[in-house]
């Protein structure tokens, strides 16, 4: 089962000090799609829930949508940028391919020439949950005071906006959170439990081919359009409900709670109706789920921490009780997480 679990018995426990989160100003509606797409507001609501979706500007990178939500986060934790000893960014749309996103974003929060290790993470949607792994760990093995976990994406500038299937699915946006020591009884809440898990066996449902060692980027990728993202929907759909739904029930039942006992369950905010699958088919309340991907769509990555700092700061969290994340994406790789909120 999931390793970080096996941390649990370590003296040092470690907590989500502080969230943030940033979405760039361009809202793109699906009535902006009917004017480009053969396509309609009905048919994208129905099939997704998705209403709108933010689109970062030309001049803004991934690393910019980073560092705001980053900033927030620090701010939120309470401590100052020179706090941080580790730095990671889950994301499938870096600034480059190399240097790592996460380099140019100690750049941005003004850590130049602080030798602090800072890495980039690809987990598709679940790489925040692998990246809150990653913090738990260097954090109760006594490497880290406070690491700070963002994901992010731009994913506006790998879509094909005349392929009707996907591009109206996902939008660009960050959310952050800095990890650090638990403190009981201060205003930290413990990650209880992070698993993972990945199978390479469906590599090709969700993929960007080009641009990568296979095949790198030449006049045909670029004319085929292979730098941007296939999804094979219903496959992904399948395999989505079926780990939503395992992930929850699992969860729920190892730990012996009822819907009651559940403060909020932080879903990777894909499509409206895995939600509701899952919901039903574990007979709980779908206002357990909150979501935000009427506004925002799926940004991957971003998803789960945007979603987190928003109820958290919606006070949508109920203090004493247990929140739990969820998500998956690509890999294909699916995750979850227990914080004490
Ligand atoms: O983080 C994970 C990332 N991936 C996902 O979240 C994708 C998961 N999959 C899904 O959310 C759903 O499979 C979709 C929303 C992508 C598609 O929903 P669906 O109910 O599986 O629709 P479909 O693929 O079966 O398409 C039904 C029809 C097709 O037409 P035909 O072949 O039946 O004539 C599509 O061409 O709907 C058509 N269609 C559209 N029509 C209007 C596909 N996209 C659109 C569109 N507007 N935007």
């Amino acid at each position: 089962m999931g390793w970080g679990r096996v941390t649990m018995s370590s003296e040092l426990q470690a907590a989500i000090l502080g969230t943030g989160s940033y979405v760039p100003a361009r809202r793109l509606t699906n009535q902006d799609f009917e004017k480009t797409l053969e396509t309609t507001d009905e048919w994208i609501t129905t099939r997704t829930g998705i209403r709108a979706r933010r689109i970062a500007a030309p001049d803004e990178a991934t690393s910019d949508l980073c560092a705001r939500a980053a900033s927030a986060a620090i701010e939120d934790a309470g401590i100052a940028p020179a706090d941080l000893d580790l730095i990671l960014v889950s994301t499938l749309t870096p600034d480059y391919m190399m240097p790592s996103t996460a380099c140019v974003l100690q750049k941005k929060l003004g850590l130049s020439g602080r030798a602090i290790p800072a890495f980039d993470l690809n987990a598709a949607c679940s790489g925040y949950v692998y990246g809150l792994a990653t913090a738990k760990a260097y954090v109760e093995a006594g490497l880290a005071k406070h690491v700070l976990v963002v994901g992010a994406e731009v994913l506006s500038r790998v879509l094909n906006y005349q392929d009707r299937s996907t591009c109206i699915l996902f939008g660009d946006g960050a959310g952050a959170t800095v990890v650090g020591r638990h403190t009981p009884g201060g205003r930290s809440h413990r990650i209880r439990e992070v698993n993972l898990w990945a199978d390479g066996r469906d590599t090709e449902s969700l993929l960007i081919p080009a641009g990568g060692s296979v095949h790198p980027a030449s006049h045909t990728t670029v004319d085929e359009k292979l730098h941007c993202v296939k999804v094979n929907g219903k496959e992904v759909f399948r395999f989505a409900v079926s780990k939503m739904l395992g992930m929850v029930k699992d969860t729920i039942e190892r730990n012996g709670w009822t819907a009651e006992q559940i403060g909020r369950i932080i879903p990777h905010q894909a499509n409206y109706r895995i939600l509701e699958s899952a919901c039903e088919r574990l007979n709980l309340p779908m206002d357990l789920f909150f979501t935000n991907l009427a506004e925002y769509g799926n940004t991957s990555a971003a998803s789960v921490p945007l979603a987190l700092d928003e109820a958290a700061r919606a006070g949508k969290l109920p203090a004493g009780k247990p929140v739990i994340l969820v998500a998956f994406g690509a890999g294909m790789t699916w995750a979850c997480a227990v914080l004490e909120w």
